[in-house]
């Protein structure tokens, strides 16, 4: 028993030190090896920015100049090789050339598309694919800098949240008042014991999307019970039953502001992932446009 004891807290142990190592991981990466990618990514940007001015040119070179073709061919390949972070995820190997590598180089370069891809365009925007190309990128962009801003915020939260509570801890304490409840509701009018029926019977995980992010959920069952129980006339049953709907409302509260933070976390990659996709179907259009009419 005690070593089942000893196991448990040991692997609890495990758990904290893993989600510690993750959370640090997931700002790490922005200081890998010295900010090497920052360099590599300013390095580029500069030397790109003094052609684009050192040029002779005029007008100033746009996409269609050799300049032009060459931040192009740049820019796509960097966005292509930029995309393969997806596959290069799912599969992970530990090493020289790992994840956390990939990571940073991918957000410095990933920024640095801003410069090339701005230079690329010679400053000429209009309603055509080629303008719709830069827009999908600039959401992509967008959208990756949320996710290093909220990956650097929102972890420190989470734990906040949960308090020393895992996530199965959390739903194990409401499923034990959940048995209290079931219980304590036994003596009440039918009236009063269906509302705490329906409170019990909610799906905890109900809201939706929208609920998810925002910490809303207008049609809380646990909340109709407690207004319910409150008119009901007093005695020894309601008050046990209202004081253990509280508890309940209290440890929903704290899974719902949970999956509330963990929502914010992931809900860039919504964004990111199909805007990616939509940018590189955008990318085909604008190259077999401007070979076709070439
Ligand atoms: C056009 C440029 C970009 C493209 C095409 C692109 C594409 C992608 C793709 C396909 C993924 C993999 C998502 C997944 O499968 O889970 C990803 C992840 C990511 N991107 Fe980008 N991205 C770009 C720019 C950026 C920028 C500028 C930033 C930050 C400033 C950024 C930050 C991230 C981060 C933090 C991840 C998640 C890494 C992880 O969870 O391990 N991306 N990106």
């Amino acid at each position: 028993m005690a070593s089942k004891a000893q196991n448990g807290a040991g692997s609890e142990a495990t758990f904290r030190a893993r989600e510690k190592a993750r959370d640090a991981d997931h700002v790490g990466f922005l200081k890998h090896k010295r900010f090497r990618y920052l360099w590599v990514a300013l390095t580029l940007c500069g030397l790109l920015t003094v052609g684009y001015l050192t040029i002779e040119q005029e007008p100033r070179p746009n996409g269609g100049s050799w300049y032009g073709y060459t931040l192009g061919t740049i820019g796509l390949g960097l966005i292509v090789w930029l995309s393969l972070l997806g596959v290069r995820k799912r599969r992970p190997t530990p090493g020289h050339w790992n994840l956390k590598g990939w990571t940073s180089a991918h957000v410095y370069l990933g920024l640095s598309l801003i410069v090339i891809g701005t230079l690329h365009t010679g400053f000429q925007f209009g309603w055509n694919v080629h303008t719709l190309a830069y827009a999908l990128m600039m959401v992509v962009i967008l959208s990756g800098m949320y996710g290093v801003w909220a990956y650097a915020t929102f972890p420190s939260k989470l734990s906040g949240t949960r308090g020393e509570m895992t996530r199965a801890q959390m739903v194990e304490a409401l499923e034990a008042i959940d048995r209290q409840l079931d219980s304590a509701a036994q003596p009440l009018e039918r009236s009063e014991s269906d509302v705490v029926i329906a409170a019990l019977s909610q799906d905890i995980f109900f809201g939706g999307a929208w609920g998810r992010l925002t910490g809303t959920y207008p049609g809380c069952a646990t909340k109709a019970a407690l207004a319910a129980i409150d008119r009901a006339p007093t005695s020894e049953a309601t008050d046990k039953v209202h004081a253990l709907l509280t508890r309940r409302s209290d440890q929903l509260a704290q899974i719902r502001r949970y999956l509330r933070i963990k929502a914010l976390i992931e809900i860039w990659l919504f964004i990111h992932i199909p805007a990616t996709i939509a940018l590189l179907a955008a990318l085909l259009a604008h190259v077999v446009s401007v070979f076709y009419y070439w």
